[in-house]
Order: C-alpha cells, then structure tokens, then sequence
C-alpha cells in the first residue's frame, strides 16, 4: 500500500539519537523516490555528483556511496558519466531498490555506526548524501568513512540542517580538519528539497 508521503518524512525526521531508523526506511523503500523526487523535489543527489563531476577530469575512478539508500546518487553520477560505484546501506529494502536501478557494481549491507568492512584506501572518492543525523549515522562515524578513501581523494558530504546543529557537525568537521584527516574545500547551505523549506548543508573536502 502506498504510504503518506508528510507522515513518513515527519516520522523519519523526528527520531531520537538512540532510535534506529532501519525499520522505517525498509519500509518506505518502494515509495521513497516518488516521494523524495517527483512530491518534494529532492535535488541533494544532483548536486552531490555535480561537484563530484566538476571538480574531477576523469570518470573512471572507483566511488563508494555510503547510505546509498534506493539508488539516487547511483544514478546522478552515471548521469554525470562515471562507471564504477559502489553502495552501502543498512536497510535490505532501500538496498533492493538500489539493485533495480543497475547502477551499482557492488552493494554491501553495512551498519556505518560500526567499523565498515571494506579496506583502507580502495577507493578515488566517496559520497555520504542525507545518511547523516539522529537515527542515523553520527558525527563521530564520518571518519571511519574516510578510511576507505585514498589520499587526495574527494568525499562529498549532504545534510539536514537541523542535524548539523544539534548534532555537532559542525565542530567535528573542523575538528576533522585540524587533526589531519582531510581538507575543507566547501561547506554552504543550500535547501535541499525545491518544493519543501528544507535547509541542509553540503561539505566538499579531500582526504588527508
Ligand atoms: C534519507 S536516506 C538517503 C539515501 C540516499 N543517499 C539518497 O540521497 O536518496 C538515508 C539512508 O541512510 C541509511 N542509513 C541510516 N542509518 C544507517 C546506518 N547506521 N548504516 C547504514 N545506512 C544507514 C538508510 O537506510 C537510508 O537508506
């Protein structure tokens, strides 16, 4: 049955540091990009490849999607002509839409609050769009991210505003910074959804 898009979103945005939002997605999964995309006009997939694609000049290095979720940046950086992306999510649902879509070399189901199970330095550049906040993955689990990531490569990060207040972001970001895990290029607001008040915040850096 199809869900109510304001209900799930209300839902999904209320939770509580200690809550998990696993049950939710896997619930909201097949319904997820017709509410985010065409009701809400949900543009951070867009503008995460986007940067992506303008700041690097070759299309064939491998990426890793962290809450790669159904897909949809999956498809914004084939969009913008790269080739061999990687996901992780935690929810089976979200991760089945994401095969669907066919974008994928691999999906893995991760917890990204744990240590990832993926080597240190496999990959050219990495991307964590709307994963961050309460329910979700916190500040504290942003550098294991980074582990994964060569030196020198870009990682692209979106997220909520209000969890970017409450839940310290911005103090760990530069705190990432001054303890030498990477290098800021931007951090700006941007609103996220264009049919929706939804402020959020981009972070571009290179790792260290
Ligand atoms: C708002 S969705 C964003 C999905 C996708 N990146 C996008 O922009 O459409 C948040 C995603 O984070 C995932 N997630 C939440 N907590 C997680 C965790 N602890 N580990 C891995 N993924 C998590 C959810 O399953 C969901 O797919």
């Amino acid at each position: 049955m199809a869900k109510d898009s304001s209900e799930i979103l209300g839902r999904v945005s209320n939770l509580e540091q200690d809550d998990s939002s696993r049950d939710i997605y896997d619930d909201w999964s097949e319904d997820y990009d017709a509410h985010l995309q065409s009701e809400f006009g949900y543009i951070s997939p867009f503008v995460a490849a986007t940067e992506l694609a303008q700041r690097l000049q070759h299309r064939d290095l491998e990426i890793i999607d962290f809450g790669c979720g159904t897909g949809l940046v999956g498809e914004a950086l084939r969009q913008q002509g790269f080739v061999t992306i990687d996901g992780a999510d935690i929810s089976t649902g979200m991760l089945e839409q994401a095969r669907a879509k066919r974008v994928y070399r691999n999906l893995l189901s991760a917890d990204l609050t744990a240590r990832i199970p993926l080597d240190d330095d496999c990959y050219g550049a990495g991307l964590c769009v709307g994963s961050l906040g309460a329910g979700h993955v916190g500040a504290q689990h942003v550098a294991e991210m980074l582990r994964p990531i060569r030196r020198d490569g870009l990682f692209v990060l979106t997220m909520n505003g209000s969890y970017f207040e409450s839940g310290n972001f911005e103090q760990t970001f530069w705190q990432m910074q001054d303890d030498g895990l990477w290098s800021i290029l931007k951090l700006e607001e941007f609103n996220y959804m264009t049919e929706l008040v939804r402020p959020g915040w981009l972070l571009v850096a290179v790792k260290q």
